[in-house]
């Protein structure tokens, strides 16, 4: 089944390559979403990941392990992997200075307790939409992120995965200015979030649409009025034109005939997906779902994973449709590994306040890394324990 559903998000890709060739220019004339082809070609590679190491501190590089890593951050869905011979020709030039050493554990961490990051990113061909870099977060003494870089490439649905309390929902936070990072930073659409003046900070949220655990609808208003609020709120849209919009993505979640429905009445389900037709109202370039399958029946999460693909196909669709400057984003906090198989173009692996591996999922789901896989897999044997 997850076979399938792979298959299908490669052909997605492939059109959302179609729409990044029509993509409007940025102002230094570069296409904004050229999907970069091959590894070597990083245009549009963000800083802190070009930055990310490849090699264990302190190690002398190997040529051959080198070439093997080089080839495994350029192998790409559909490319050809190379033989450790051509790799290891092809990388001849770059191996002794150009791989950056790896970075020191936090302070107060050991090597050991990092000894599964490897920081490793297989590239996405897109730019991010979001991109934390070298973010540390505190709360008193509780260290939470720690040195995190991680990209949320644009155009895809990327999960964010990791053991609970790592700062998952922090991370959220700190997209949407609701926290601010002790050091480092955070940027939206290359915006950096912490320095934003507070209008600007007001208009960079309405990029975003925001899917809380219960959908977080107003108890004291009708389904309609919830998913209409934000219309109501943030335009000056008439009630035509906002009954339009918000029955358009009533349909879209199968709740066209439950409008007057006061959100009591409604199933865990119905309010998750009354919670993200009023996330979409206003077309939203980024939407994050902070665990939408908690509470729900595995049959019930299958769907919504369904739904989170199909909507995400329709926005891509639209975005391609209306040549908007962005294409959608969406990022889904989640424990569900079956979902995150499922679901996921990109993913990445979050533990100790920095991402262990990331990269395309296809990439990650082959990842060799013992916790990697241990992780996607959800077994209890491995390098994670309970502590
Ligand atoms: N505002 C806050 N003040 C103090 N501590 C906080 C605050 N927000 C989060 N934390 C702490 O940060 C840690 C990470 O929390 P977070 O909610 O991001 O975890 P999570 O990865 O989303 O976990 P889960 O998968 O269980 O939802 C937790 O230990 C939490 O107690
Ligand atoms: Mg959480």
């Amino acid at each position: 089944m997850s076979t399938f559903n792979f298959r299908d998000r490669e052909q997605e890709g492939e059109q959302a390559s179609e729409a990044a060739a029509d993509a409007p220019t940025s102002d230094a004339g570069e296409p904004t979403y050229a999907p970069a082809l091959h590894a070597d070609e990083p245009t549009h590679a963000p800083a802190p990941h070009a930055d990310e190491p490849l090699h264990p501190q302190g190690e002398v590089p190997d040529p051959l392990a080198a070439a093997d890593e080089e080839a495994a951050t350029r192998e790409s869905p559909g490319d050809e992997v190379p033989t450790r011979e051509q790799a290891a020709g092809a990388s001849r030039v770059s191996v002794v200075d150009e791989q950056p050493p790896r970075p020191a554990p936090p302070a107060g961490a050991s090597e050991e307790e990092y000894r599964w990051h490897t920081y490793r990113v297989y590239p996405s061909g897109r730019p991010d939409a979001v991109e934390f870099i070298d973010t540390y977060k505190a709360f008193g003494r509780a260290r939470i992120l720690r040195g995190l870089n991680m990209g949320l490439p644009e155009g895809m649905v990327s999960m964010i995965l990791g053991p609970s309390g790592t700062g998952k929902s922090v991370c959220i936070k700190h997209m949407v200015g609701l926290l601010y990072p002790d050091s480092g930073d955070v940027l939206v659409h290359g915006e950096s979030v912490p320095n934003m003046a507070d209008d600007d900070l007001f208009e960079m949220r309405k990029k975003f649409g925001l899917l809380f655990q219960d959908g977080a609808l107003f108890g004291s208003m009708n389904l309609y009025d919830n998913v209409a609020f934000p219309l109501r709120q943030h335009t000056e849209k008439g009630e035509d034109e906002v009954e339009d919009i918000v029955m358009r993505r009533l349909n879209e979640v199968g709740l066209g005939s439950a409008r007057e429905k006061m959100p009591n009445e409604l199933s865990g389900g119905m309010r998750k997906r009354a919670g993200f037709a009023r996330a979409l109202v206003l077309e939203p370039d980024i939407v994050l779902f902070d665990e939408p399958d908690s509470g729900l029946d595995p049959v019930r999460t299958a769907l919504l994973g369904e739904l989170i693909l199909e909507i995400h196909r329709d926005m891509m669709d639209e975005a391609k449709a209306k040549q908007k400057e962005r294409l959608p984003t969406f990022a889904v906090i989640t424990h569900d590994i079956m979902s995150a198989r499922r679901v996921a173009d990109y993913i990445n692996v979050l533990w100790r306040g920095r991402i262990v591996e990331a990269g395309p999922a296809e990439d990650m789901l082959n990842s060799d890394n013992p916790f990697i896989r241990q992780f996607l897999a959800g077994e209890s044997q491995g390098p994670l324990t309970m502590d």
